[in-house]
Formats: C-alpha cells, structure tokens, sequence
C-alpha cells in the first residue's frame, strides 16, 4: 500500500439507498474540513483485519465537510461489504484515506457515460461537475429497475434531459449503441460491472470508437474460477534476480517476499495501484484496468501472470 493518510472518519448518516446499497455520510470526528477531491476520486476504506476496498467518492466536491460513499453487499464476496452494512451504522468509526483520482474528467467535446448500478458512484459528480459547466455530456443509467437504481434522484437532479435510464425488469434494457457514433474530441466513461464494459467497447468498436476515447473503470474483478494458474519466473531487469511463482502465489506475493516494495490496493486488478512495466514475456493478463494498448508493456501483478517466464522493469 502506498503511504497515503488514513483518517479516522465518524458515520454521520447511514442510509439504505436501495435495499442492498449502503449510503454513508463521513466527517471528521475533530477537524471541519476534509481533504479536497475532484469528481472520479476514491478513497480506501480499511478493514479491522487490515484489507482495503476502495469506495468512489459520490458526493460533491464543494462540501468539504463531509465524503459520501456508496456501497454495495456482495453476499458472495470476501466479507466486506457485509462487515461495512453491519459496522458502519451511525455514530461508528471508519478508517478511510485521503483521495486519490485514477479516473479524472478529460478534456472533451463530448462526454458520454454508460453507468451500471453502484457503477453510479464516480459517474455521478463527474456528470454533475460536467452538467453544471454546461458541457456537451449524455449519461446512460443501466439497473434492473428504479428501485434498485443507487442514487438515481441525485443523478436526475444533476443532468435533467441529459439522463437517459435503462431499467430491464421495466422492459428497457440496456442497448450499448445508444452511445451513437464516435464523434471528433469525445469521451466515453463506463463504469460498472465487467460485463457491461466489454458489452460497452464491443458497441463503441462498431461505432467508430477510438481505444483512446475511451475510459472504463470496473467495479467487480473479473477471474474467471476455471483458470489454472501454472509456475513461471520472474526476472527483475535491474538487479537480474531471477524469482519463481508457484503457481499457488501470486506474482505481487513473491515480489513483496524478495523485498521488491510494491504498491497495491485492491489485489484483485480492478485499482491499477500495483501496475508496472514488463518485457521480454507472454504476460497472461486477469486484471481490468490496464487498456489493450497498454498490454504490450503493462501487467497487473496482484492477479495476472505469464507463461513460462516474464521480465518486469523493476
Ligand atoms: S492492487 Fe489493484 S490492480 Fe493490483
């Protein structure tokens, strides 16, 4: 994990925003100001037991006073977003880092957005922020339905007619092409589960998108429960050391067991903390961050691996 400030923030409110999305409302338990963000930024939430999750920040940036964040229970997942429903209730205390933003607004003439459920988190200030500029933004909402649509209201109050909602069980589905066509100086910005992403960059590839155009941000990782990982060795172009990863660790656990310092946040490819550059290998990419382009000499250690052997620019 990277040194970045870790706050004790109370639980000023706690809300269901649909019934298996947590709302919260931090604040400074002494301080009235919080550390300012921009629209896109997360912050890291830790756990008792020393994990990390990163929550978007989905409030507004001018209130300095208090962070938002949404969180969905993933009755499936490792545990915790059902330790945040049950813990996190008002008054407790939540262990919670400055920002960080991996997914800013760019610079464009166009923005659109393709939303998925709790995929609305970064989504919803970025298009807030855009709509008041009075910028040229289109914002595509996908859920099963309205009920079960996290922060609809505040994304309906922020862009008006810009908000088109796509609720399936109410006999909209989501029709990716309703991006429309690439337009000179676009953005594209998906959000949400992998599924829509590459359902999103299938449609956006048809209709003349460039990769470039185009920032995703995946909210659930992608490992598919089938794949056998196999050993391989892993050279460090600076030193020559020459190290093996068994095919039960992982490539960011041996590096962190031959001293090699290495960021992470998420360990399961979804953050880009622990990314770095590689050469001279055929990398086995499980992550969901890192753009097709950037494949060539980017891996994700926390989760991708590569066959026979790999030498990586550290
Ligand atoms: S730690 Fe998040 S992508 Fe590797």
């Amino acid at each position: 994990m990277t040194a970045r400030v870790v706050m004790k923030l109370r639980v000023e409110a706690a809300r269901l925003a649909t019934p298996g999305v947590l709302h919260l409302t931090l604040v400074h338990a002494s301080r009235p100001e919080l550390p300012a963000w921009e629209p896109g930024a997360h912050v890291d939430l830790r756990l008792p037991d020393g994990r990390i999750r990163q929550y978007s920040l989905c409030g507004d940036p001018q209130d300095r006073r208090t962070y938002q964040i949404a969180i969905k229970r993933e009755d499936a997942g490792r545990g915790a977003s059902r330790w945040a429903h049950d813990a996190l209730v008002e008054g407790a205390v939540a262990h919670v880092s400055a920002p960080r933003n991996n997914f800013p607004i760019r610079e464009a003439a166009r923005h659109v957005f393709v939303l998925g459920g709790i995929g609305v988190t970064p989504g919803l200030p970025m298009a807030r922020s855009l709509a008041a500029e009075g910028a040229d933004v289109a914002v595509h909402f996908c859920a099963r339905s309205a009920a079960d649509a996290p922060l609809l209201a505040e994304l309906s109050a922020a862009c008006g007619d810009r908000l088109s909602t796509w609720f399936s069980a109410e006999g909209r589905r989501f029709d990716p092409r309703a991006i429309g066509p690439y337009s000179e100086g676009a953005c594209l910005y998906v959000c949400g589960p992998q599924r829509l992403l590459d359902a999103v960059r299938d449609a956006a590839d048809a209709l003349g998108w460039p990769e470039t155009s185009i920032r995703a941000e995946a909210f659930q990782a992608t490992l598919d429960e089938n794949f056998k990982p196999e050993p391989f060795e892993a050279k460090l172009a600076s030193t020559g050391a020459t190290l093996h990863v068994p095919a039960d660790r992982s490539l960011l656990e041996v590096l962190r067991d031959h001293g090699v310092t290495m960021p992470s946040s998420c360990e399961l490819g979804v953050c880009g903390s622990c990314v770095c550059g590689y050469r001279d290998g055929v990398v086995i990419h499980r992550d969901a961050v890192i753009s097709v382009a950037d494949r060539q000499d980017r891996i994700a250690p926390c989760v991708s691996r590569a066959r026979v052997s790999v030498t990586l620019d550290l």
